[in-house]
């Protein structure tokens, strides 16, 4: 994860910061799970999501196998069968329990899971505290890299109890209701870059994944990005338009699967006596067409733009026109844990990109794969990325359940092109000259 000598060293903080660091995301981990019940938390409700519990302990695990029982020789495992249960795809760690059947585990129930987190993170900090140079030289790369990896399963606890929860007739809400901005609409303008050869890729020593490098050279050609995400009301006007039932917007693959999976709609979005409602983490509510729309597919994307008359952008065009903004926005510390409207911008005012982070992953053109010169790491940690660059879409900038400080604009972001349960939307794009 890390391109130099320099940069890890720059990245390995002192300890009593790594550590304050480590207890407050820990503590999040367990925020975020507080309101759900020892039933809500072991379902899995389709394959790609995983029960709460799961998610739990499978990142406690990734402490105590790349850190306490490789670098503590103090350290006394938990539990050894656990190694089994919670490896999620590290094929150099060792066997695991299939990915589909995590929803069967009754056992451990949440509280042996509780207990196992106290207990790793217990000698976490005592091995923290008490490492001597050298190993704590070694232990903060792993330290800092297994703080992102639980970031990412935060996002995946809110993407997964929200699919967990649409599956349920009763539709229980996650939280109470959040206020939501209804209007007046932001105007949608469009921003100019001029392109050319330009840089892409993490600059250190901040920490970044190692997907994110080595930072290399882009040919763009001229282009405009959208001011704004799309809408759901700019949305309403592909599905009103007929846009799930004319083959000539859709890539073939994409509409292979609006016909085999029926997609007429955003995935949560529902039709009763012609009113559109979609399911959030705060419940039902009323579609409101300001907001940004939110989980489409890749391919849902591609066709809107295409139906639009406009295209998704690279992923270099994307990064080229985040540089340098603010990374702030409407990200899990907001606590609304769905897209918000932008405010209306003051008449006259020039445009500027908005909702750049926070809000709606956005889906690009541009397929997950290595960037020129990338090397995978060695040892098991080198499966983190690397592994899953095939048949993946990039997308961009974070969203209202990403964890405030986990995006930046160098963050790759994958995910099949027919996925709809991560909180993904979309920008245009459009040729210029
Ligand atoms: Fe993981």
């Amino acid at each position: 994860m890390f391109d130099s000598a320099e940069e890890r060293k720059a990245c390995c903080v002192d300890h009593d910061s790594a550590l304050e660091r480590f207890a407050e995301m820990r503590r999040e981990s367990e925020a975020l799970t507080a309101n759900l019940t020892p039933e809500d938390q072991s379902i899995q409700s389709m394959a790609d999501v995983s029960p709460t519990k799961w998610h739990l302990a499978h990142t406690t695990w990734f402490f105590e196998t790349f850190i306490l029982t490789r670098l503590d020789p103090n350290y006394r495992v938990f539990d050894p069968a656990f190694a089994y249960l919670f490896n999620s795809y590290y094929e150099a760690v060792g066997p695991r329990h299939p990915r589909p059947k995590r929803g069967l585990l009754s056992r451990p129930t949440v509280d042996v899971v509780a207990a196992y987190r106290d207990h790793v993170s217990t000698a976490v900090t005592r091995f923290v505290d008490e490492a001597p140079a050298e190993a704590w030289h070694a232990a903060a790369p792993l330290l800092e890299l297994g703080v992102q990896h639980e970031q990412q399963h935060q996002e995946l606890i809110l993407m997964d109890i929200k699919h967990v929860f649409s599956m349920n007739p009763l539709l229980p809400a996650y939280q109470a209701p959040r206020q939501q901005i209804r209007g007046p609409a932001a105007a949608l303008g469009w921003v100019e870059f001029t392109g050319g050869l330009v840089e892409i890729g993490h600059r250190g020593p901040a920490f970044a994944f190692d997907n994110e490098i080595p930072r290399h050279k882009v040919w763009l050609e001229p282009f405009r990005l959208a001011t704004l995400p799309v809408s759901c009301g700019e949305y309403l006007g592909f599905i009103e338009d007929g846009g799930y039932a004319r083959p000539e917007f859709w890539l073939s693959d994409g509409w292979a699967a609006v016909r085999e999976q029926g997609w007429e709609a955003p995935l949560y979005w529902r039709r009763e006596g012609g009113e559109w409602s979609l399911f959030t983490l705060s419940g039902c509510c009323r579609l409101n067409p300001v907001e940004p729309v939110c989980h489409v597919s890749f391919y849902e994307a591609d066709a809107f733009a295409r139906w639009a008359g406009k295209r998704l952008p690279s992923e270099a065009e994307w990064e080229i026109a985040a540089e340098g903004l603010t990374v702030a926005g409407n990200f899990a510390d907001s606590r609304h844990f769905h897209p918000r409207a932008a405010a209306a911008s003051p008449a006259g005012e020039k445009p500027i990109l908005r909702q750049m982070f926070g809000d709606v992953w956005e889906w690009t053109a541009s397929p997950y794969i290595p960037y020129p010169r990338f090397r995978q790491a060695a040892g098991a940690v080198g499966e983190y990325n690397g592994k899953f660059m095939c048949n993946q879409m990039v997308l961009r900038g974070g969203a209202a359940v990403t964890p405030a400080g986990h995006a930046r604009a160098t963050y790759r972001n994958f995910f099949p092109p027919s996925s709809r349960w991560a909180f993904s939307g979309l920008r245009l794009a459009e040729d210029l000259g």
